[in-house]
């Protein structure tokens, strides 16, 4: 699909690559952006982006009466990108069960409810796209980061459901797997990061080239290519706690 003149939502838009999104979607010429946060006031840096094409909605995506909302809210959406999400540190043998959980809820069943939601509003707008931002480690995991992996392999499971399903619908789904970003999110981890704003562009190239699978930055791309070559090696290298070399 293309981005000009699209009607988009993007959750956790407040700050990091969602905050990213929406600009490279005000830039590449959307015709609306529904940005949508935890706290409605946390959007104010990103509504004064464009205030005619920006509309805040408040959303947190572990909240299924605010998700019910949605199609009354953004009735004219044809791209979503799920990109709210949290990352717990925490080996498998000692993170809690209650941070799995939580990263579930929001990485995995947050991503999932809010595409369930407007999968019809996406259909009656005559088909589009929704984005997924999934992870490197949905495809290999990090043993420091065993929660976090666990539910964004269970959200890239769900990708290739989603992306089945709707197809019929016109509805095109993408996944996105970023390497390191340089967000709060990331601000505990000792690797290159790409900006936010760069991956955000990839993404939308991805999204107007129709590449299912987008891998946004040189660390992922290169990552995707050492993992096609051997699966096992990458997996030893990640289990020894580097990903510097793929
Ligand atoms: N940064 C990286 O290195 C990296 C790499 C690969 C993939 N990703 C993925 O990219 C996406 C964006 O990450 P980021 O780096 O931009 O992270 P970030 O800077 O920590 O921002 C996370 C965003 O998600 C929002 N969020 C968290 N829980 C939410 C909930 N329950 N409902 C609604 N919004 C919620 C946050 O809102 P609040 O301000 O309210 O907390 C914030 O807007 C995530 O899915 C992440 O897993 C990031």
């Amino acid at each position: 699909m293309q981005i000009q003149n699209a009607t988009a939502l993007v959750t956790g838009a407040n700050r990091g690559i969602g905050y990213a999104f929406v600009n490279a979607l005000l830039q590449a010429g959307a015709q609306k952006v529904y940005t949508t946060a935890r706290d409605i006031n946390t959007l104010k840096d990103v509504t004064v982006l464009d205030t005619s094409r920006v509309i805040p909605l408040q959303l947190d995506v572990t909240d299924s009466c605010l998700i019910n909302t949605l199609p009354a809210q953004s009735p004219d959406v044809n791209l979503l990108i799920n990109n709210a999400g949290i990352l717990a540190f925490g080996s498998i043998l000692d993170v809690p069960m209650e941070v799995i959980a939580s990263q579930f809820n929001t990485n995995f069943y947050g991503s999932l409810n809010v595409a369930r939601a407007l999968v019809p509003v996406i259909e009656q707008n005559n088909g589009g796209a929704i984005v997924n931002l999934l992870s490197v480690v949905s495809l290999v995991s990090m043993p420091a980061l065993a929660a976090y992996n666990a539910s964004k392999a269970a959200a890239w499971s769900m990708t290739q459901s989603l992306r089945a399903s709707v197809a019929e619908k016109r509805i095109m789904v993408h996944a996105v797997f970023p390497g390191p970003v340089d967000t709060d999110m990331a601000a505990g981890i000792e690797f290159s990061k790409t900006s936010p704003a760069d991956v955000a562009v990839a993404v939308l190239a991805g999204i107007e080239a129709g590449h299912e699978d987008i891998f946004p930055d040189p660390m992922s791309a290169q990552f995707y290519a050492a993992w096609r070559q051997d699966h096992k090696a990458i997996e030893k290298q990640f289990a020894a706690g580097s990903s510097d070399d793929v």
